[in-house]
């Protein structure tokens, strides 16, 4: 009797833990890595083809590429939201304050997207263009490869104030940092892999200089910046000079994507004060993570991999929710 009775109800346990476990992840579960198998079987070498033009004219355009997935990625999910312009009924997240004047690439999107049309048309969405993006990216740059899962769909709103408030800024503390990618889901090992980022592109002036002549207020350079590193930035960006002229990120290999970041890092030459923290800040949790992705390249580029799917799961819209635009910038029938 008691054996019996045991049976089914163990079994409905596992029902109930197995949906609780779905509803946890309600929408990761629903991307795959053949979403456009038969739909768009090219889609992946159009999109490569595309970014490799661009690349002969504009060295900087795979990290621009990459960037753009994440600042699509942090606001309400990889949802496209972040590439439609300013309408009547759409205030353009390029207009918050961490991109305004400052994220690129998306005429390169409107090309990758128009060849897409030509052989696909209606078929692949502006997000899943940035997260293929993202990833012939990083691949046409030196770094790792992996499988893209795809099946997201695009957003029919912006939303500018969220991007104001959850895209990380470089003046954050670590705590900050940790704090807004914990609200997407992500941890500390997805924050300091993900900052490997940072090991191509630019960054201007007014992202960084705070550090060089006042930094928290102290009346002085931030201690944590190498003293010949510091000499060259503060050439570079002279206290009242241009806050638009660009450094590159990694000073040592700046178009390539390699581990260097994190040996920046250990020598003092983090360019943001939120790239320096992870190694600088006593105690902290990260320092052991940068030390392993310096001396193993392999261990980072595979933490990369996964983080950039864990980064792609970012509450995405599937199923029969958002569509699939025709023009990235616009609303369909807007
Ligand atoms: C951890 C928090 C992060 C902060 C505070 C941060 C901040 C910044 C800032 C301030 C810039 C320079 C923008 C400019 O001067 O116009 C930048 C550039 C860049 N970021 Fe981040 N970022 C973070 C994480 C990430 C992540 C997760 C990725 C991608 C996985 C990423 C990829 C890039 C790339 C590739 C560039 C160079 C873009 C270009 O040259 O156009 N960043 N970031
Ligand atoms: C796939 O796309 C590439 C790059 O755009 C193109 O060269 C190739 O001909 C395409 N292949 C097929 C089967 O359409
Ligand atoms: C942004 O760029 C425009 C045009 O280049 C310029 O007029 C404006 O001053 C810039 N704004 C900031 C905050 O740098
Ligand atoms: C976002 O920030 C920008 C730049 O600081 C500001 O102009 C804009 O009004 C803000 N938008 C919202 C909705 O908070
Ligand atoms: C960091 O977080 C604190 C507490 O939430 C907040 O007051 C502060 O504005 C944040 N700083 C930055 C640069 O995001
Ligand atoms: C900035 O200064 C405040 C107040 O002096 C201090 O609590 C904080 O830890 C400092 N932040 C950094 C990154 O040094
Ligand atoms: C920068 O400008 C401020 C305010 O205009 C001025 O007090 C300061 O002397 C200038 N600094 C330099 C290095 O020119
Ligand atoms: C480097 O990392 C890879 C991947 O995690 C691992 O297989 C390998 O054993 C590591 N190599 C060393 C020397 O620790
Ligand atoms: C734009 O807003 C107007 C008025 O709020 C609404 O009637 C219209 O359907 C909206 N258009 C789109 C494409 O969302």
């Amino acid at each position: 009797m008691m054996v019996r009775s045991h049976a089914p109800s163990s079994l409905m346990g596992i029902a109930v833990f197995a949906a609780l476990l779905f509803l946890l992840h309600p929408s990761s579960a629903q991307l795959s890595s053949n979403f456009y198998a038969t739909s768009c079987p090219n889609v992946s070498n159009i999109v490569q083809t595309v970014i490799q033009q661009a690349l002969q004219s504009d060295p900087r355009i795979t990290a621009s590429l990459l960037r753009l997935h994440f600042h699509d990625c942090f606001v309400d999910g990889c949802d496209g939201s972040l590439l439609l312009d300013n309408s009547a009924n759409i205030s353009s997240e390029k207009d918050a304050a961490p991109n305004t004047n400052s994220t690129r690439g998306f005429d390169v999107v409107d090309n990758i997207k128009s060849a897409i049309e030509s052989s696909c048309p209606g078929t692949v969405s502006c997000a899943d263009i940035l997260a293929l993006g993202a990833q012939a990216s990083v691949v046409l740059s030196g770094g790792p490869s992996w499988t893209v899962l795809l099946g997201r769909r695009d957003s029919l709103t912006a939303n500018q104030a969220g991007a104001n408030t959850s895209i990380p800024s470089p003046f954050g503390s670590l705590a900050n940092l940790t704090s807004q990618f914990a609200a997407v889901g992500l941890d500390t090992n997805d924050l300091v892999t993900l900052s490997g980022a940072h090991t191509f592109g630019r960054a201007q002036c007014r992202t960084f200089s705070p550090r060089l002549y006042n930094f928290n207020a102290s009346g002085s350079p931030d201690p944590t910046i190498s003293p010949s590193y510091l000499t060259t930035l503060q050439q570079l960006c002279p206290q009242n000079g241009s806050g638009s002229v660009l450094a590159n990120l990694d000073p040592t290999t700046v178009d390539t994507f390699d581990n260097n970041y994190y040996a920046n890092l250990q020598n003092n030459q983090g360019l943001l004060q939120s790239d320096q923290e992870l190694f600088s800040t006593s105690g902290a949790a990260t320092i052991s993570i940068v030390n392993s992705f310096s001396g193993n390249q392999s261990a980072f580029f595979q933490s990369f991999a996964q983080s950039m799917i864990n980064m792609g799961n970012i509450s995405p819209l599937t199923g029969s929710s958002g569509e699939i635009r025709s023009n990235c910038r616009k609303v369909n029938g807007s």
